[in-house]
Formats: C-alpha cells, sequence, structure tokens
C-alpha cells in the first residue's frame, strides 16, 4: 500500500514537473520574433516603394535616410527618432491619431494613394516599421 502511494506520488511530481520544465511557448516565442522581425524587414522596403501613392514621392522623399534624419525635409517633415509616441495629436489632421491612421493620411495625402484596408499585412508592415524607428535609441 506505501510503496504504491509513494510509486502514485512521483509519477504526480515527475508528470507536475515535466509540465513546469517544458516551456511550451519556446518555439512560438522564436517564431513570433521572426514574425515581427519580418514584417520590420518588409515595412522598410515599402518604405521606399513609390507605387504606395500616384505621386511619385515615398515616404523617404521627406522623412528622409528612413525615418532617422535629423534635418526638416519637404514641407517641414522630421524623421522619427525620438519623438513622441502616438496616439497625439495630429496637427495636419486637427485631430487625435493612431500611428496606423498618419501613416495612412502619408499615403492618401502627400503620396496621393488609395488608403490599404485595416487587416492589409502592408499597413501593418509599414507601420511596424516607422514604430521601430520611434522606438529605436538612434
Ligand atoms: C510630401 C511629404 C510627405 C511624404 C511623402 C510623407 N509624409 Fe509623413 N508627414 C508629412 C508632414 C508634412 C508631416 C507633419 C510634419 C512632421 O511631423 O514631420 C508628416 C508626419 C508624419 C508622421 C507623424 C510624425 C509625428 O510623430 O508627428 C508619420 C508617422 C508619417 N508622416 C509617416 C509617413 C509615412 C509612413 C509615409 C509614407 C507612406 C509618409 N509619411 C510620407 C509629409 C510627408
Amino acid at each position: 500500500m506505501m510503496r504504491k502511494m509513494i510509486t502514485l506520488f512521483a509519477l504526480v511530481v515527475a508528470f507536475a514537473l515535466s509540465y513546469v520544465l517544458t516551456d511550451v511557448n519556446a518555439v512560438d516565442k522564436t517564431a513570433m520574433k521572426k514574425a515581427l522581425k519580418d514584417s520590420i524587414v518588409n515595412g522598410a522596403k515599402l518604405y521606399v516603394d513609390a507605387s504606395l501613392g500616384t505621386s511619385g514621392k515615398t515616404c523617404n522623399t521627406c522623412h528622409m535616410e528612413m525615418g532617422r534624419s535629423k534635418k526638416k525635409g519637404m514641407m517641414g517633415t522630421r524623421g522619427f527618432v525620438g519623438r513622441d509616441p502616438f496616439p497625439k495629436f495630429f496637427p495636419m489632421a486637427g485631430r487625435v491619431m493612431t500611428l496606423e491612421q498618419v501613416v495612412q493620411f502619408c499615403i492618401v495625402t502627400p503620396l496621393k494613394g488609395k488608403p490599404l484596408v485595416w487587416d492589409d499585412q502592408r499597413l501593418t508592415d509599414l507601420t511596424a516599421y516607422v514604430n521601430s524607428i520611434y522606438t529605436s535609441k538612434k
């Protein structure tokens, strides 16, 4: 009886330990990191892609040096390093906007393009890239 109970106890402990020690998220976390990295890389390509609009301009025409420029560009634009994150008041539109909305705003207004639907991967990628500049140190 005692031995059976000890065996049972040992089994329960072993099962619990194996559950704790196996990081069920380990694989997913790597895949998640890669997905974000890929999105940022694709966004950087879109950043210099004039086909988002019809004006022949790209994001980089105004927010130069891939969005890292400290100098003022066309229409007084600047880069994004160290600027306050969105949502915030966006003077050109006269209201509070999210980063996605401002990206769309610049696609529609300066780039003279069509707005992307909310779940378009290109909107995700472009926003992921631009956000990575906001949060980068230099
Ligand atoms: C013809 C010039 C022009 C082009 C091209 C352009 N923008 Fe803008 N953008 C502006 C101006 C002007 C502002 C407001 C001034 C500023 O904040 O630098 C602005 C502001 C922004 C802001 C908000 C900055 C802040 O923190 O307030 C983001 C983000 C942005 N643009 C992203 C983009 C993206 C992404 C593209 C490409 C799809 C793009 N812009 C293309 C002119 C442009």
